[in-house]
């Protein structure tokens, strides 16, 4: 798409990141923002705020979400920093948060991300932070520009990342192209080096570079060196393919990163509402069959067959894991299957193999939580 009509209207897949951005951050502001007296949201490609057809950008959400923290029983202050670095955009976005930034709660910067995250830092303190990175394309977040928010210490520290693969894909198969007089070469380099500046480290090339790799395999593997190298920093990261529908190639991936097993879970079972949403937009108009719309419930008959795998992934996982929790076999595979299975998902298939005497208690009664011991009846 081209990057000039981005702001004509939201696409359905940017509406997406937009709830699950919506979603996330007010029980992320509940939970920290009891123990902290200020927390902040850094817009790092803020926007315009407003798109031309009057929807609200993220700045414009974001400042929305802070006056409902504002307005909770027990208040909590949500401050918000954006970055933009188009003139343009950046008088749009100062016009439509005028409000907020002259009562303190947002702050606006013009220019470019990379270059003012020493100044953020330095004026967020140890406040709790979440970085909502949504650049065009794969080139503008530099790993370096993350390195001073992943070393933070404050632990309660997250990054939701918009990462172009499909882009940076682009980029590493020029490199392979078989031109090799001196504009190539020097091309190919420069290519080489910008690619490991995103992703952090080098070990892509060699896979790569060998040509034998199919397109999506090319872009799992960079991924995947993405995603260990945001996890050295004693992050837990995962990352959601964001698709135009069912069953299309992603668009970009939203990575998630957070030091906190609750935040992996909360994003798990939003996404999971949100692929939802997708099947239910995919499927069209029940009403157009003249059966009763039950039986078209696409959602609730994927909910089923989702029910009866994860029933299958969870006995398998036990037959190694014979002593656990449902806290343990959540975690488990969060990670792996990182937005396919809701928590209801999880809670429903455990109570159930609970009443199938698969599993006994540790407290010897049905009900469980996340800590409740669980013992494998094979
Ligand atoms: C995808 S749009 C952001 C959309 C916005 N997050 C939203 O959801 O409403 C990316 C924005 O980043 C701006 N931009 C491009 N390069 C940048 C950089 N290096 N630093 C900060 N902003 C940049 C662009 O001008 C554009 O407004």
């Amino acid at each position: 798409m081209k990057t000039s009509s981005f702001f004509d209207s939201p696409k359905r897949w940017s509406k997406r990141k937009h709830r699950l951005l919506g979603k996330y951050l007010p029980p992320f502001s509940a939970k920290l923002g009891s123990k902290a007296p200020l927390i902040y949201c850094v817009d790092g490609f803020a926007g315009k705020a407003k798109y031309d057809n009057n929807q609200p950008g993220s700045p414009l959400l974001i400042a929305q979400i802070a006056n409902k923290c504002a307005a909770w029983k027990k208040p909590v202050t949500l401050k918000l920093i954006n970055v933009e670095a188009d003139p343009e955009n950046y008088k749009s976005l100062c016009y439509i948060t005028q409000s907020w930034e002259s009562s303190g709660i947002v702050t606006n910067l013009l220019g470019k991300f990379g270059e003012a995250v020493p100044k953020i830092i330095s004026h967020i303190g140890n406040a709790p932070a979440l970085f909502f990175l949504d650049p065009f394309g794969p080139t503008s977040v530099k790993f370096a520009d993350l390195r001073p928010i992943l070393e933070r210490n404050q632990q309660a520290t997250e990054l939701i990342i918009n990462f172009d693969v499909d882009g940076l894909r682009r980029i590493v198969d020029s490199i392979n192209s078989r031109d090799n007089n001196l504009q190539a070469s020097k091309r190919n380099k420069t290519n080489i080096a910008n690619v490991t500046e995103i992703i952090g480290s080098n070990k892509w090339k060699v896979e790569v570079e060998s040509g034998s790799v199919a397109t999506h395999e090319r872009e799992k593997l960079l991924l995947h060196e993405y995603i260990t190298n945001l996890s050295s920093y004693g992050y837990n990261v995962a990352s959601y393919a964001v698709r135009k529908d069912v069953g299309k190639t992603p668009k970009y991936y939203l990575i998630f990163c957070t030091r906190h097993a609750d935040g992996i879970k909360l994003m798990n079972s939003f996404i999971r509402e949100e692929e939802d949403e997708l099947i239910r937009d995919s499927a069209g108009n029940p009403a157009q069959f003249l059966l009763p719309s039950e039986e078209f419930d696409v959602v609730q008959q994927e909910t089923q067959r989702r029910r009866v795998e994860l029933r299958q992934l969870i006995l398998k996982y036990l037959q190694e894991n014979t002593q656990t929790t449902r806290g343990q076999i959540r975690h488990h595979f969060v990670f792996e299957r990182f937005g396919e299975f809701h928590d209801k998902d999880y809670n429903f298939t455990l109570k159930e193999l609970i009443q199938d005497v698969r599993l006994q208690t540790g407290h010897g009664r049905k009900s469980i939580n996340d800590t409740v011991p669980l013992t494998f009846i094979p």
